[in-house]
C-alpha cells in the first residue's frame, strides 16, 4: 500500500482522489453523526471525517489521542477544516492504540520539560526541528560551497581548550580525561592537510549558570582556515550567518508562518555587520550608563545593549586576560588579541573566532602565562614546529542561532533533549 503525505493533499494534488494517509491522532472531536480526527504526519495535520454508520466508525469511535493509524478515504476541498481540505475516510486502522496522553492543554513549562520525549510531537517542537534540520543542512552548503571539508573531531580529549572552569571530567578506564568543550585544537592539526574545514559537532560546558542561552552540552559549528587574518575570518562569519538567515527565509517559509517568524526580518540579514573594537564598545557602553570597568568581560545586558544599537555586530581586539591562551596578539599592542565576538540581539554572543598563535615561543609563554601544563599540550606545540602558518577560525553554537532567528524564549528549546545543571532526562 502507499501513502500518501498531508503536505500533498494541502497542497491541492490529490483533490477528489481516493487515498490512504498515516500518522497520528492529533484531536478527536465527536458529534451525534460524525467524528472528526485531525490526523498529523511528518509534514502536516488534516481534518479526517468519518460518518455514522460508514465501516470506519467503530475503530474511529475507538481511537485515542496519539494512537498511530492509517486511513484511507477521498480529498475534499474544504474551507471550513484547518487547511483547506477534509479527508472523507471510508477505511481506518488502528495501527497502535494510545493510552491516555499525559499531555494536555496548559501545562507547565517544566512538566512538558519532564515529558521531552513526547512533547517533541507538539507542533512547536516539530516546527523547531525541522528548521534545524535544515539548517543544519544550510551550515553544510555553505561551507562545502566554499571548498571546507567536513572534519570529525574527538569526544574524548585530555586538555582544556576553553579553560578548566567549564571542563568536564570522566574515568577514561584508569585515567582521567574530559569531553571536549570545542574541536578548535584538533581542527588545527587538519589545517595542514586540507586547510580549510568545519566540523558540526557537540560541545560540552560544565556550566552552572542557569540562563536561557547556556547548555551543557551544545552542538557547535566550527571553522578553521589556514592562510588567513582575522579580517578574513569575520567575512565568513557574516556570509555563513546570512546564508543561513536568507536560506531559512526562503526554503522554511511554512514553518516560519507556524511560528510567527517574518520572513523578511531573516531575509533582511546581510553582510557587512558591523565592527567595533573593544575598546570603542567599551565607550560605547559608558555612554549607554554601564560601569564595565576595560579588562572586564561584557555580560549578557552589556552584549544586548551592544547588538541591539548595531545589529548583528563583532566586537574585537578584546584584553588578552579574557580570552582563551591560543589567541595570538597584535605586535602593536600585545595588550590586546585578534578576537573577535559575534554579537546578535536578544542572545548575545553567537560566535567566538580569531587568529591563533602560530609562534611556537610565543605559544609556550602564553601556556605558561595561563597556568597551564606545557607537556598537555606538546602535540599542539608541534604545529608550530612544523610548517606553521597564520590560520584563524570560528565556532557558533547552533542552538543560539536557532534561538536568535525562530524568536525562541530560551535555547533549551531549540534542541531535542536539552542537558543543563538541572536536566539530563529523559
Ligand atoms: O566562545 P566559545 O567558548 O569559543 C570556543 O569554543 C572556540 N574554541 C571556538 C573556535 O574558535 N573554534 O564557544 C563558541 C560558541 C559561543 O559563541 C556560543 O555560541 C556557543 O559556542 N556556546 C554555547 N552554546 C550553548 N551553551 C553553552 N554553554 C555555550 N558555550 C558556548
Ligand atoms: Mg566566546
Amino acid at each position: 500500500m502507499s501513502f500518501t503525505s498531508v503536505e500533498d493533499i494541502l497542497e491541492g494534488r490529490c483533490v477528489d482522489e481516493h487515498v490512504s494517509v498515516r500518522g497520528w491522532v492529533y484531536r478527536k472531536r465527536e458529534s451525534k453523526n460524525a467524528i472528526f480526527i485531525i490526523l498529523r504526519d511528518a509534514t502536516g495535520i488534516i481534518q479526517c471525517v468519518i460518518k455514522r454508520g460508514n465501516l470506519a466508525w467503530a475503530e474511529a469511535e475507538r481511537v485515542s489521542i496519539e494512537s498511530s493509524v492509517e486511513l484511507s478515504g477521498t480529498v475534499r476541498r474544504d474551507e471550513r477544516a484547518p487547511g483547506g481540505y477534509e479527508l472523507s475516510a471510508d477505511e481506518f486502522k488502528i495501527v497502535g492504540l494510545a493510552e491516555t496522553f499525559p499531555i494536555t492543554k496548559d501545562q507547565s513549562r517544566e512538566f512538558l520539560r519532564d515529558v521531552r520525549h513526547l512533547w517533541l510531537r507538539s507542533r512547536k517542537l516539530t516546527t523547531i526541528m525541522k528548521v534545524r534540520s535544515e539548517t543544519l543542512r544550510f551550515i553544510d552548503d555553505f561551507f562545502r560551497e566554499r571548498g571546507f571539508f567536513e572534519v570529525s573531531p574527538p569526544m574524548f580529549i585530555s586538555s582544556a581548550c576553553e579553560g578548566g572552569a567549564t571542563l568536564f571530567g570522566l574515568k577514561y578506564f584508569d585515567r582521567d580525561l574530559y569531553l571536549t568543550q570545542s574541536a578548535q585544537l584538533h581542527l588545527e592539526a587538519q589545517i595542514y592537510s586540507l586547510e580549510k574545514i568545519y566540523c558540526i559537532a557537540p560541545s560540552f560546558r560544565a556550566e552552572k549558570s542557569r540562563t536561557i542561552r547556556h547548555l551543557t552540552e551544545y552542538w557547535h559549528a566550527e571553522a578553521e582556515e589556514a592562510f588567513t587574518t582575522i579580517d578574513d575570518m569575520m567575512c565568513l562569519e557574516e556570509d555563513l550567518v546570512s546564508h543561513v538567515c536568507q536560506k531559512v527565509a526562503e526554503k522554511c517559509k511554512k514553518d516560519l508562518k507556524a511560528l510567527k517568524i517574518d520572513p523578511q526580518k531573516l531575509a533582511k540579514i546581510k553582510p557587512p555587520f558591523a565592527r567595533i573594537t573593544y575598546n570603542e564598545a567599551v565607550e560605547r557602553l559608558h555612554k549607554g550608563g554601564f560601569k564595565i570597568k576595560w579588562g572586564e568581560d561584557f555580560g549578557f545586558n552589556e552584549e544586548k545593549a551592544l547588538a541591539t544599537e548595531f545589529g548583528p555586530v563583532f566586537v574585537y581586539a578584546y584584553p588578552r586576560e579574557i580570552k582563551a591562551f591560543y589567541c595570538k596578539a597584535y605586535k602593536e599592542n600585545p595588550k590586546l588579541v585578534m578576537s573577535a565576538d559575534l554579537i546578535v540581539p536578544r542572545i548575545g554572543e553567537l560566535t567566538t573566532g580569531g587568529a591563533r598563535i602560530d609562534d611556537k615561543n610565543e605559544l609556550i609563554e602564553r601556556i605558561e602565562e595561563f597556568g597551564l601544563r606545557e607537556e598537555d599540550y606538546d602535540w599542539y606545540i608541534d604545529l608550530r614546529k612544523y610548517g606553521t602558518v597564520p590560520h584563524t577560525g570560528f565556532g557558533l553554537g547552533i542552538e543560539r542561532l536557532l534561538a536568535w532567528m525562530l524568536n525562541l524564549e530560551n535555547i533549551m528549546e531549540a534542541i531535542p533533549f536539552p542537558r543543563t545543571v538541572r536536566r539530563f532526562y529523559p
